[in-house]
């Protein structure tokens, strides 16, 4: 399964298709609560397997930790460790952006998933949209690569989880013959 932040219009419907098959459909959530107002607000992530969507979550930002939300993969994908990869690579953005909390909301019967990765109950559990939940959060190791400033700009403006690849904006240097700091 490839997997990346959303990062075109296609590539979001094709995430919102996943979610609803899985969430709409599956487990019969209610379209209002599904879409809960909180997608611009959210980066979104997509899994592909030869390009077919099959998987999504989304990640919101707070100050002092990221939030966990919708990880779904379709049915014909699942028990053979998408899961897994798709955990594995929400953890993975949230440390390289240097958040050392996560926090989720997991249905009870996947708190054994969450806690081999070193999330714990945290406060009472609860209920929303006919699901009992969990409060799951754990600490994140502090990350020797997450970025910060001494990434200099060009890396720091590379589109969201592309941050190995030179971008389109280090490419618009060469159409300078000057500095435009010269
Ligand atoms: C949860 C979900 C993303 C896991 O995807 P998957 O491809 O089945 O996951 P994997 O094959 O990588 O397995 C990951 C772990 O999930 C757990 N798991 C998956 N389905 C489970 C189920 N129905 N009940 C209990 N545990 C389950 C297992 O603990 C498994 O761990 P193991 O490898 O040690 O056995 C997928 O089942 C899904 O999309 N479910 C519907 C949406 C949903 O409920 N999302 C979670 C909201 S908190």
């Amino acid at each position: 399964m490839d997997l990346k932040i959303v990062s075109s219009a296609e590539e979001l419907q094709q995430a919102f298709g996943v979610r609803i098959l899985v969430y709409i459909g599956e487990q019969a959530c209610p379209w209002a609560e599904e879409f809960d107002g909180n997608d611009f607000a959210a980066t979104q992530i997509l899994g592909t397997v030869d390009g077919e969507p099959v998987a999504t979550a989304r990640i919101r930002w707070f100050q002092d930790f990221a939030k966990l939300e919708r990880l779904s993969i379709r049915p014909e994908w699942r028990g053979g460790g998408n899961g897994h990869r798709l955990l594995q690579y929400l953890m993975e953005i949230c440390r390289k952006k240097g958040f050392r909390r996560l926090y989720l909301h997991a249905q009870m019967r996947l708190a054994s998933f969450y806690r081999g990765y070193g999330f714990e109950i945290v406060g009472q559990p609860f209920g929303f949209s006919d699901h009992d939940y969990l409060e799951m959060a754990c600490n994140l190791a502090e990350s020797e690569d997450r970025l910060t400033l001494e990434h200099g700009p060009m890396v720091l403006n590379r589109p969201e989880g592309a941050w190995e690849s030179v971008g389109v904006l280090e490419a618009s240097l060469d159409r300078m013959e000057v500095p435009l700091s010269a």
